[in-house]
């Protein structure tokens, strides 16, 4: 069975069911997602590879192939056409053309389950999909349970990364017109026990961990990579549980009356789904998701403690998140262009500003200090990798508004993030394309011979597509210094 079928044995059945990674239901055979590539703007869809199994991520692949790809679609497994696509402006505009969110890279979240591998849709600030006229969903002060699998290490502290159920103007109507699961370190309204991240409700205008509308300790701080977050809500009664997805049992967190702050008891539901984004589609938020249900009626916890088994038995666990020619952490690498009429230029820095300049083996030591990274392993992730200025010890190669810029190590964890970039095979063929952690949509990229982390299109000059694959892909070699 899948966590549909036994929801459905429950009584309170899937309304809309999401992954991207396997089917939720044993007899599901339909498309899981679709993926537009950047080569020439034609989607495909992505199924499962058997009746209830995993997603055919080799599929993907192929189409994939020599070139980016995005998630444009979520689909709906419930049969009710309650799909996710790329969020609209609300009461916030996102980054992309007329005021909507980024879409997800379609490889920024590799997994395996059960060994096959499968893509996570790992959604970066700015990034959120949404369904406004979804059918199905509570309205009003209906009851719904959902669930949704989290990468538990992806989060950060801005509003929101949400999933469920939420207004159909993307608007703040007030408050409890929301019920999604929340998940991330903002201490802004809610929060748990330590310092985060924690899941919380997102009831609208406010984040709650429990009946207080500010702290409550019974809200643990979770550090599971992967992460089972559920949400419950009917008639003044709610709850939060939780687990770690790959093993063991669903921990109650908090069940109870709903919060004694004006406006959420009754809840004014509106039935609009929301994916990594707020309510008023607030979109500063980070984080990754794996699968994810909404149901009608309020499931009984005995429920939902088989569905975390059914997650458990799907075996969720990392994979490698690099391809093409090995980096060796510790060694001293160059990385020269690959664009003709730029192939003898390399990455370089000058001052806290990263370039390409044209070097060789009789430019000066300066310059090839200046051309010369040390690897390191991935400040934000061990799995990729960082970049360490040979002449300035201790400044590493980050992104800042989407600009590479060198910058000493301040040890917080948006530099982490900024300064972890992944590898993979060079897009046009040739050496490396170096994919941001944090933003894999994005790559090392030259644009009038300075450096950004720039996408295959897209608002900013340097994501122009013209000449896009050329200025992405890097042949690395031993440094010059
Ligand atoms: O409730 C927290 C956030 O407040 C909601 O997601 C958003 O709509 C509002 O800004
Ligand atoms: O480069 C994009 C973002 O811009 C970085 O994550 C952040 O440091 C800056 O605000």
């Amino acid at each position: 069975a899948g966590p549909c079928d036994i929801y459905a044995s429950g009584n309170t059945p899937c309304i809309a069911a999401h992954s991207t990674t396997r089917a939720l239901y044993s007899a599901y055979t339909g498309a899981l997602y679709q993926v537009k590539r950047g080569s020439d703007d034609t989607t495909t869809d992505i199924s499962p590879l058997s009746a209830g199994g995993v997603a055919n991520a080799a599929a993907q692949d192929k189409f994939c192939s020599s070139t980016t790809c995005l998630i444009t679609i979520i689909y709906d497994q419930s049969g009710r056409g309650n799909h996710l696509k790329q969020a609209p402006p609300g009461g916030f505009r996102g980054p992309e053309a007329n005021g909507y969110d980024n879409l997800a890279s379609a490889i920024g979240a590799p997994v395996t389950l059960n060994g096959q591998k499968a893509y996570g849709v790992f959604m970066s600030p700015g990034t959120g999909y949404s369904n406004n006229a979804a059918s199905g969903t509570a309205t009003g002060d209906a009851a719904e349970g959902m669930y949704a699998v989290l990468d538990g290490t992806h989060y950060n502290g801005a509003c929101c990364f949400d999933y469920g159920n939420a207004e159909v103007s993307s608007t703040d109507t007030g408050n409890g017109h929301m019920e999604a699961i929340y998940y991330g370190d903002n201490t802004g309204w809610g929060s748990g026990a330590g310092s985060g991240p924690w899941i919380m409700a997102d009831l609208e205008n406010g984040l709650f961990s429990g009946s207080s509308s500010s702290n409550n300790a019974g809200d643990p701080s979770l550090s599971y990579r992967f992460v089972n977050a559920v949400l419950k809500g009917g008639s003044n009664v709610w709850a939060i549980r939780g687990g770690n997805a790959a093993s063991g049992s669903l921990s109650t967190y908090y069940s109870g009356a709903r919060p004694s702050a004006s406006g959420y008891n009754p809840m004014s539901k509106e039935g609009a789904i929301i994916l990594g984004i707020g309510g008023d589609n607030s979109n500063g938020a980070q984080g990754t998701f794996y699968e994810g249900v909404m149901t009608s009626g309020y499931p009984t916890d005995a429920t939902e403690n088989s569905v975390q088994a059914n997650i458990v038995a799907a075996k969720y666990a990392t994979t490698s998140l690099t391809t093409g020619a090995a980096l060796t952490v510790g060694s001293s690498i160059s990385l020269r262009a690959t664009t003709s009429g730029y192939t003898t230029r390399y990455i370089t820095h000058t001052g806290t500003t990263i370039n390409t300049q044209v070097v060789s083996s009789s430019s000066t030591t300066a310059l090839k200090q200046q051309a010369s990274w040390k690897v390191r392993a991935g400040l934000a992730n061990t799995a990729c990798f960082s970049f360490e200025s040979v002449d300035t010890p201790g400044s590493f190669i980050r992104h800042s508004d989407f600009a590479l810029v060198l910058a000493a190590n301040d040890g917080t964890k948006l530099l982490y993030e900024d300064a972890t970039f992944c590898p993979q095979t060079g897009i046009n063929g040739q050496g490396s394309s170096i994919r941001s952690w944090s933003y894999p949509t994005r790559y090392f990229r030259h644009y009038e011979n300075l450096l950004y982390i720039g996408s295959n299109g897209g608002v900013n000059t340097f994501d122009s597509a013209t000449s896009f694959n050329d200025d992405v892909s890097w042949v690395i070699s031993t440094g010059f210094a």
